[in-house]
């Protein structure tokens, strides 16, 4: 409550209620504490709260994960798990550094709970997360997974030797990577979805370390249904249900002029969506492929609907925004 009625009014009203540059700010600030034992001990014990299992062969602490996107650089590792969560994905990152789209490019949806995001995979490029993540002081404690795009000057064609670039760069330092072909922000990346595109990308990506496949909302199910046979065919380690959509669905009138931004729309109205696509994923692969729930989870309430629909862990993106580290409290409190 503190947060949603003190912190979160001041958040949303930093750099003249510009979402992306109160979001710069809360990571320098978190990227600040991530230096300072003492205070990542306090929320640690404030906010973490140990429910261990092992999924895809990796021991989790705790079920609940931060969602690619939050912290694309690593800038603030520490500062996750002491706030919660049980594994964080950093990324999405490409093999060659880029700036993403024009700001504005984050918007928030208040009264629905919404945000709509065009980022465009802004990154500092598959070598400088690298070069962080090796000069990380220790362990994080917690599983570190990786989310691999497409670089945008890269052709479709070319887009396997993309990924692989960066995975080769990355590989000794992620617990799992997560190929990501479902963002709607870079042309062309969600026809990776495509068998014969996803088939060359997995053959090409699975080995060492678990590999997992990010998908859209949107895809219909025979759409899915053949995706999962890749997935099985090709050792895929897992689904991570689901990125954004770009349907328009569920908002409230206020927010009607901002749906009319380009870019994929995730919190609460996709909250149904991304359930119905993790039930159908655990119905057809028969429980055969974990998959991390993703989408909408703002309240326990809609965590354990998740983990009900076969989700084996969870990640938080938008649901972080509006409640803050007590969601995360909340949920791995009560699994
Ligand atoms: C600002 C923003 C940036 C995002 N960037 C990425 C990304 O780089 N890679 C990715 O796989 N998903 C990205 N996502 C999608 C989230 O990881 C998540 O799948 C989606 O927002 C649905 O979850 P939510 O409703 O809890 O936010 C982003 C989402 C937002 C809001």
């Amino acid at each position: 409550m503190i947060f949603e009625k003190v912190v979160r009014p001041r958040l949303f009203s930093l750099a003249g209620g510009d979402a992306e540059g109160a979001h710069e700010w809360t990571l320098a600030r978190l990227a600040a504490v991530s230096r300072q034992p003492a205070v990542l001990a306090a929320l640690r014990a404030a906010y973490f709260r140990p429910a261990p299992r092992t999924v895809f062969g990796v021991r989790f602490p705790n079920p609940v994960g931060l969602a690619a996107g939050m912290d694309k650089n690593g800038l603030a590792l520490p500062a996750w798990p002491a706030l919660g969560f049980g594994f964080v994905e950093v990324g999405t990152v490409t093999a060659h550094a880029q700036p993403g789209n024009p700001r504005p490019r984050l918007f928030r949806l208040r009264d629905s709970e919404a945000v709509i995001n065009r980022m465009g995979f802004n990154n500092a490029g598959a070598a400088a997360l690298a070069g962080r993540l090796a000069a990380s002081p220790r362990p994080l404690g917690v599983p570190l997974g990786i989310s691999l795009g497409k670089s945008k000057v890269t052709p479709l064609d070319e887009a396997v030797e993309d990924y692989l670039a960066s995975y080769r760069a990355l590989k000794d330092h992620g617990d799992y990577f997560a190929v990501n072909v479902s963002s709607p922000n870079t042309p062309g990346l969600r026809s990776l979805q495509d068998r014969s595109h996803l088939d060359a990308l997995l053959a090409a990506l699975v080995g060492e370390k678990p590999v997992l496949v990010k998908i859209a909302p949107d895809l219909t199910e025979p759409a899915v249904a053949e995706l999962l046979e890749v997935c099985l065919d090709r050792g895929a380690a897992g689904l991570i249900a689901t990125n954004t959509t770009l349907a328009r669905d569920g908002l409230a009138p206020a927010d009607r002029e901002r749906a009319a931004e380009a870019g994929g729309l995730s919190g609460r109205p996709l909250t149904a969506r991304a359930r119905e696509m993790v039930a159908f994923v655990h119905r057809e692969t028969g429980g055969r492929l974990p998959v991390i729930g993703v989408g909408g989870i703002l309240h326990p309430d809609d965590a354990t609907r998740m983990f009900d629909a076969g989700a084996a862990l969870l990640q938080l993106y938008t649901g972080f925004i509006y409640r803050g580290p007590s969601l995360t409290r909340a949920i791995t409190t009560r699994t």
